[in-house]
């Protein structure tokens, strides 16, 4: 279920002070969405979901089954083929920066420094020069840059750069989050290390997450729900709600018996479905 978040110091100097939500309260909306990308192969059949104001839902499932593409619509990148796609309950009509967007990519500029990447996240909003550096640095304390402003993205390491990447889609405190496999490229150590960042990030400044991995111990380790799709359906194959003591970032909750149980139950599902 939704976490309580906190609006910490730091987070709270981002911007306005945060009103929280309703916890259950609808973010998003996936409204009977079909979708494919030509009209002879579906990928999304009917699809209806709902993500709930400072939910953390990750999206499990085999290869090819749909998941960045329900993303690319949440996003407004694509638009359904029937059914529709909301936002706070408006139609979604193209992108926006209230649904910020991290993928694997993680597409930094190369030309610019930490501090220019991060910024351009809040290039359309008409804030002072002091008001974006005093954000900028805030943000950067969050994702644990300091010292790392001025640097290049081919001074960094593929960890430093996703934090980066979430840094910059973090700044103009987008309502939801989206993210396609933001640590597959991480080795582990440095992985673990950024789900624990991540966890603590979505505590101090709400907002939901809607997250997209292969790998079932990530899923679990971050998520309040996890949705598996299945390519056949074209949807949802199943829903597993965790629930694992708190806060969710310690390290025991990834060796503890109910995070086990949590792991098995949905190595089978995964295996059912092939
Ligand atoms: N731009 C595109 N044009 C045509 N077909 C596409 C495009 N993007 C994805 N597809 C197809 O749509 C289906 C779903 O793709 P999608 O990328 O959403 O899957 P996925 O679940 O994210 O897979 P993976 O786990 O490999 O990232 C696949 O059959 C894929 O080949
Ligand atoms: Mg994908």
């Amino acid at each position: 279920m939704p976490r309580p978040s906190s609006t910490s110091l730091s987070a709270a100097n981002l911007t306005e002070p945060y009103v929280q939500p309703a916890a259950d309260k609808e973010i998003i909306g996936l409204s009977q969405v079909t979708f494919g990308y030509s009209r002879k192969r579906l990928v999304l059949q009917d699809l209806t979901l709902s993500i709930r104001q400072g939910e953390f839902l990750t999206l499990l499932g085999p290869s090819g089954c749909g998941k960045s593409t329900i993303l690319n619509l949440i996003a407004g990148f694509y638009k359904p083929l029937a059914g529709l796609v909301t936002h706070g309950g408006e139609p979604v009509k193209g992108p926006s920066e209230r649904r910020g967007v991290v993928f694997q990519g993680n597409a930094l500029f190369d030309w610019m420094t930490v501090e220019q990447n991060i910024a351009f996240g809040f290039r359309f909003q008409s804030l002072s020069k002091l008001e974006k550096q005093q954000k900028v640095k805030t943000i950067i304390q969050l994702v644990g840059l300091q010292g790392s402003e001025r640097k290049y993205p081919y001074q960094l390491s593929g960890g430093m750069r996703q934090r980066v990447a979430v840094a910059r889609s973090m700044v103009v405190q987008p309502e939801i989050l989206l993210m396609d496999e933001p640590f597959a490229a991480v080795d582990v150590q440095t992985r673990e290390g950024l789900q624990e960042e991540l966890l603590k990030l979505h505590e101090q400044v709400s907002g939901a997450i809607l997250f997209v991995t292969h790998s079932i111990e990530e899923a679990v380790f971050l998520s309040d729900r996890i949705v598996i799709l299945d390519r056949n359906l074209g949807g949802i194959y199943d829903e597993t709600l965790v629930q694992l003591p708190e806060p969710r970032y310690t390290p025991m909750n990834r060796v503890s018996d109910a995070f086990n149980q949590y792991r098995t139950d949905l190595y089978l599902k995964m295996k059912a479905i092939g």
